[in-house]
């Protein structure tokens, strides 16, 4: 099955064709980051107007470089949430004219979904083991996932409760003057600096290192079965981590040294919660593999920090092929639209325009 992708949930205008839900014959990102750069964050209209003016090119480029005619492809599959409202009208304005016009099934994908199904890109199906845990790592969501099988359901279960790893990133980069985004950033400079141990920034709802962070220890099992171990559930916050960073900047002059420092201790902080709260809930739900999805999956420093703990548990790891399906793209949609088609094929066949949904959850 053929699926041509659309993707404009923020500021990354994308289209993709994927065969199967795992071949991409093509994969076009048109990134805005230089715009945003300008104002250090994305301007929802602003970010709207440049999806407008590429989102044709986009999808045409994707079609010729897949060697693909519109006649040939099954399905339009389009992000319609979570996301900017803005961002979001303007792909699913154009997928249900394609649709409609074109007279193919039209699939709405959760844009987190996506970023779940990235990690079935140009892989078999049959590789993957369940039960399955996904860290989630977004500027605009973060999530821990459980998926039982293939047939289930995602279950959500844990989310932050204010800012999303990624944006905790991108403001604290801010903060630092280090551009947008902030992610990239972060993790350059953060080589440069080093760690002290008498400043360590704060980790919400982590137990002490030497307990929370030995899986296999007896006392993390019986902890995790008496549901103590984290203190409220698999929940993530990073405001009051942000508050501290900026109380640390604010009314000073720091120097490169002082900036790569505390880039290096609060990538450490960020880290340290993402890979510990993804270790205990793939434990305690005796998870076969955990997979990274999300911007903040490309950051090399989780991965080592997480290829550690699953070498520690036997745990398969598993991270997006390329980088490229990290952060957003549409070969995710395409390829999530094509496991939702496949459960239930009837629900796609008669054209149902779809609505753009910005808070939508997992
Ligand atoms: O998944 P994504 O492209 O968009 C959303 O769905 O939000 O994620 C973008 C986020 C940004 O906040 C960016 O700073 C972060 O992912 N990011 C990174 C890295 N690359 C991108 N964060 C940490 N380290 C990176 N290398
Ligand atoms: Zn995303």
């Amino acid at each position: 099955m053929l699926i041509l992708g659309i993707e404009t949930s923020c500021d990354e205008t994308a289209a993709a064709v994927v065969r199967d839900g795992s071949e991409v014959l093509s994969s076009v990102i048109a990134s805005q980051a230089t715009l945003h750069a300008q104002t250090g964050g994305v301007v929802p209209e602003v970010a709207a107007r440049a999806h407008v003016e590429v989102i044709l090119p986009v999808i045409e480029r994707a079609l010729a470089e897949a060697h693909i005619d519109l006649k040939q492809i099954d399905a339009i599959a389009i992000t319609y949430g979570p996301g900017l409202a803005s961002s979001l009208l303007t792909g699913v304005t154009v997928a249900n004219t394609l649709a409609t016009f074109s007279d193919k099934p039209l699939i709405g994908v959760n844009h987190i979904l996506g970023h779940i199904r990235a990690n079935w890109l140009e892989r078999e199906e049959q590789e993957i083991q369940y039960p399955v845990v996904t860290l989630t790592a977004s500027g605009g969501h973060n999530e821990l996932v459980l998926l039982e099988s293939a047939a289930t359901k995602p279950k959500l279960l844990g989310e932050t409760r204010d800012d999303a790893a990624g944006e905790a990133f991108d403001k604290v980069a801010r903060m630092l003057d280090l551009g947008y985004p902030g992610g990239p950033a972060i993790e350059k400079i953060a080589k440069l600096g080093s760690l002290s141990a008498d400043s360590l920034l704060p980790r919400a709802w982590l137990l002490p290192k030497d307990i929370s962070r030995n899986f296999n220890s007896v006392e993390v099992g019986e902890r995790l079965r008496a549901g103590r171990l984290t203190l409220t559930s698999f929940d993530f916050s990073f405001s009051g981590l942000k508050s501290e960073v900026r109380r640390r900047v604010q009314n000073k002059k720091l120097n490169q040294q002082q900036i790569a420092n505390l880039a290096a201790e609060f990538q450490v902080a960020v880290v340290d919660v993402l890979a510990t709260k993804l270790f205990l809930a793939a434990k305690h739900h005796q998870a076969k593999e955990i997979h990274l999805a999300g911007g903040v999956s490309a950051n090399k420093f989780l991965r080592k920090q997480v290829q550690k703990y699953s070498a520690q548990l036997g745990i398969t790891l598993r991270h997006p092929t390329k980088m490229s399906y990290c952060t957003d793209n549409a070969a995710m949609i395409a390829g999530a639209a094509h496991w939702l088609y496949q459960k239930t094929p009837n629900k796609y066949q008669k054209l149902k325009l779809l609505d753009v949904d910005p808070n939508l959850n997992i």
